[in-house]
């Protein structure tokens, strides 16, 4: 295997200087997630837009405590700290997202979709995932961390095990990526929409825009439940509302469900 080539981490500072996204960078080797150390660095008073990234996580997860694996060096693996309004918190996921799918569509010719509420898929296959994890005390908001994995440089067909449900970037491209590049264009797209966020902007209709899974007939997973419905569309919070066949209108929270397949 080629030898990784480590992220660029002074040029990362230097590209996103004056940005709230990148206002600081921890680069490690390798850590157990990005999430706890960034966790770890709100609760020590760090600045919003902070950024932990690790070439490697021990412990990589993703929603309803999955593991996300990611070979070292590869990929992208980092974490962002947001200290928005509680009303902001719905769009961050959203931001998220959709920054990602405007790396694909810089860096590649194909168009990325959003499996709600925060898978990023090419052609079906997964290409990206966004974990966000919020310090609440009552209703008031201490900080959010939103995790995101992309698969920048991942050759799936040398994963057999994964290789039928995830993609790249490297897959789409044909070439490799240079990552610190991909990250680069990544925290400035997050940047842009929080800047939008932030002057109050909803973005509930773009991330609409993008979910394949409107318009279908799905089966969400809840509890020991499987309930099958219409996906008609999202509310302001990204709750997906689900028309089920006795006509009721379900609202499905992303926290609680999951989607079959
Ligand atoms: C999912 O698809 O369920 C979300 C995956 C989120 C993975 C990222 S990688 C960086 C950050 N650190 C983690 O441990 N998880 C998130």
């Amino acid at each position: 295997m080629d030898p990784i080539t480590p992220l660029n981490i002074d040029n990362l500072r230097d590209s996103l200087t004056g940005k709230i996204v990148g206002s600081a960078f921890h680069y490690h080797e390798s850590l157990s997630s990005t999430m706890d150390e960034t966790r770890r660095l709100a609760l020590d008073g760090a600045a919003e837009g902070t950024v932990a990234i690790a070439e490697e996580q021990t412990k990589g997860r993703g929603r309803f405590s999955r593991v996300w694996v990611s070979p070292p060096g590869l990929n992208l693996a980092f974490s962002v700290l947001f200290r928005p309004e509680i009303a902001q918190l719905p769009y961050i996921n959203m931001a998220a997202a959709l920054a990602v799918c405007d790396v694909v569509n810089d860096l590649t010719d194909e168009t990325a979709s959003i499996k709600w509420p925060n898978d990023v898929r090419i052609g079906g296959k997964k290409l990206s995932g966004v974990l966000v994890e919020t310090d609440l005390v009552g209703r008031e908001l201490n900080h959010a961390v939103v995790g995101i994995g992309v698969n920048v440089n991942l050759d799936p067909s040398q994963h057999p095990e994964i290789a039928e449900i995830a993609t790249s970037i490297l897959a789409h491209s044909g070439h490799e990526v240079d990552r610190s590049d991909a990250l680069r264009r990544l925290l400035t797209h997050v940047d842009r929409y929080y800047a939008d966020i932030r002057n109050g902007a909803s973005l509930k209709d773009l991330w609409a825009s993008k979910l394949e899974t409107l318009g279908k007939t799905i089966e969400v997973r809840w509890v020991d439940d499987v309930i099958e419905g219409f996906a008609e569309s999202v509310d302001e919070q990204g709750n997906l509302l689900l028309r089920k066949a006795d006509g009721d209108l379900m609202t499905v929270v992303a926290g609680e469900v999951t989607l079959q397949v």
